[in-house]
């Protein structure tokens, strides 16, 4: 049970690390050029740079490559950070501005992009994928929680 849990921690690491960087080293062109979509908001938002995302998937790579899964990591990684760009994508339809809590589409979609990315190598079983959603969650919101507290996000979500 214990090693279980310890498993599915390592096997998501580097889609939490992916999932951090972007708001140490983030900055810069927004990846949506601020271009608006059809709804005239912007695409993205200015929440989803290209540093972000690059940050991003090299630190899930090098996490990845550490835990001697280089090719899962380099999966997890990008499937987080097209996930959590489809997250942005669905809040700017929703009308929620940048930096908004949206409750679920921050935490869920990178999550459930990484591991469809991962799929191909590995797939948790169901009840892992649900102790992973709970997990996300929770460390999501109290990281954030703590971020803020840290003055790395100017919100605490
Ligand atoms: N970030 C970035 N590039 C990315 C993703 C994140 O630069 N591709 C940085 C931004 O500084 C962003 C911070 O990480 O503000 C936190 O990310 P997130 O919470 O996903 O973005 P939000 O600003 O909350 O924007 P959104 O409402 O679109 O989620
Ligand atoms: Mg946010």
């Amino acid at each position: 049970m214990f090693e279980d849990l310890l498993q599915l921690l390592l096997f998501i690491l580097p889609a939490y690390f992916a999932n951090s960087a972007p708001v140490l080293f983030g900055g810069g062109a927004p990846m949506d050029f601020k271009a608006k979509a059809w709804d005239g908001r912007r695409v993205f938002g200015d929440g989803k740079t290209w540093r972000g995302f690059l940050a991003g998937i090299i630190a899930g790579t090098i996490v990845g490559a550490l835990l001697n899964a280089y090719l899962l990591g380099v999966l997890l990684s990008l499937g987080t950070m097209l996930g959590d760009l489809f997250g942005s994508f669905l809040k700017r339809r929703l009308g929620l501005e940048r930096g908004h809590p949206g409750f679920a589409i921050d935490q869920l979609p990178f999550l459930l992009f990484a591991l469809a990315f991962a799929s191909p190598i590995y797939l948790p079983s169901w009840e892992g994928i649900l102790v992973l959603i709970i997990l996300t969650y929770v460390l999501h919101v109290s990281t954030n929680f703590l971020a803020n507290r840290l003055g790395l996000k100017k919100v605490p979500w």
